[in-house]
């Protein structure tokens, strides 16, 4: 079985890319810039093309049994309007473009994030079935998944992945929590009980391979079945990294640094990862503490 990866250079196409080979799957992963080709693991195939603009990568797409779309400006940058215009047009065109060429009997397995439900749920119990919120982020998510859904009238099975945080070593936001951590200064944003949906890297290619498998489309939420507040996240975190948890990180420090942004970081809503569970997918990780463990047991070890 094929699979083209558009976005395979990133954090966790990347990590995808290598599981999916290992699994027997022949993997292509699209390169913008020859200087990436660098991250690809070996026996992945390179592809050139920008994928916000149509070219002969298209090809590549089109002949493909499942095409994967992580491609996405990062969000972790200070919010311009311009910067928003980035991340907007980033998502939906590469996804047009690629919807634009598909035909039956394809996969797109296309990516979106928890971000879909917005920020400001409290308490509320999120499934696949809640409403989405109505920040710039959410309004994001909402166009990436109709354009990708919008391949269904061509007999596509068209899944969606609704991302919650995604924890690995390499790449994502522990790894920019890291330095403050190593640093002494970690500590909790704000009050800390905003929900933190959080994922496990090796559970993220576990779950999309899962969706390959099996014969289910829609979206799904990508988030672990143990769900944690901030302070317990970073609690949980000081325990892993033997560090202390310090005092609370004031949002308004970070907004003059993220701008918009903060209130991604601020805010965090309650989402159980309901239809895999009910499509029958067995989480690797679905507590935090083994999770955490499981990233950093190498270091730990040689402590
Ligand atoms: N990581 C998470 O915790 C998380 C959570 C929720 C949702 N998501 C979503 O999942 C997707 C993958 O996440 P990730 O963490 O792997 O992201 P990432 O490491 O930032 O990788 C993003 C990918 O998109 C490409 N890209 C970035 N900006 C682009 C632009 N302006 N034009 C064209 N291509 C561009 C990158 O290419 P280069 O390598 O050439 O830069 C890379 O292949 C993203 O869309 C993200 O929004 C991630």
């Amino acid at each position: 079985m094929e699979v083209f990866i558009a976005g395979g250079t990133g954090f966790i196409g990347r990590h995808l890319a290598k599981y999916l080979l290992r699994r027997g799957f022949r993997v292509k992963v699209l390169v913008r810039r020859p200087e990436r080709a660098l991250v690809i693991s070996e026996g992945v195939i390179p592809s050139y093309g920008n994928p916000i603009i149509p070219g002969d990568w298209l090809h590549e797409c089109a002949k493909a049994d499942v095409i994967i779309n992580l491609v996405g400006a990062n969000i972790f940058a200070r919010w311009t309007s311009k910067y928003k215009e980035l991340i907007y047009e980033s998502r939906i065109l590469t996804t047009k473009h690629i919807v634009s060429v598909l035909t039956k009997g394809q996969i797109l397995l296309n990516a979106s994030a928890i971000g879909f439900y917005g920020t400001d749920r409290g308490e509320e119990e999120i499934t696949e079935e809640s409403a989405p919120g109505k920040d710039f982020l959410a309004k994001v998510c909402k166009s990436w998944e109709e354009t990708a859904f919008s391949a269904k009238d061509k007999g596509v099975r068209v899944c969606t992945l609704r991302l919650g945080i995604v924890l690995g070593r390499d790449g994502g936001a522990l790894s920019k929590m890291l330095l403050p951590f190593k640093l002494g200064l970690g500590g909790p944003i704000g009050h800390g009980k905003q929900w933190f949906p959080w994922i496990h890297i090796e559970d993220v290619c576990a779950a999309v391979t899962f969706l390959i498998k099996k014969d289910v489309s829609g979206p799904f939420n990508l988030v672990a079945p143990e769900i944690v507040r901030n302070k317990e996240f970073i609690q949980t975190l000081a325990r892993v990294l033997r560090r202390p948890a310090l005092l609370p990180v004031p949002p308004k420090a970070l907004e003059l640094i993220f701008g918009e942004l903060v209130d991604i970081l601020v805010g965090g809503v309650k989402a159980r990862p309901k239809r895999l569970l009910e499509a029958g997918y067995i989480f690797s990780f679905p507590e935090l503490f083994p999770a955490l463990q499981n990233l950093f047991k190498k270091r730990l070890l040689r402590r």
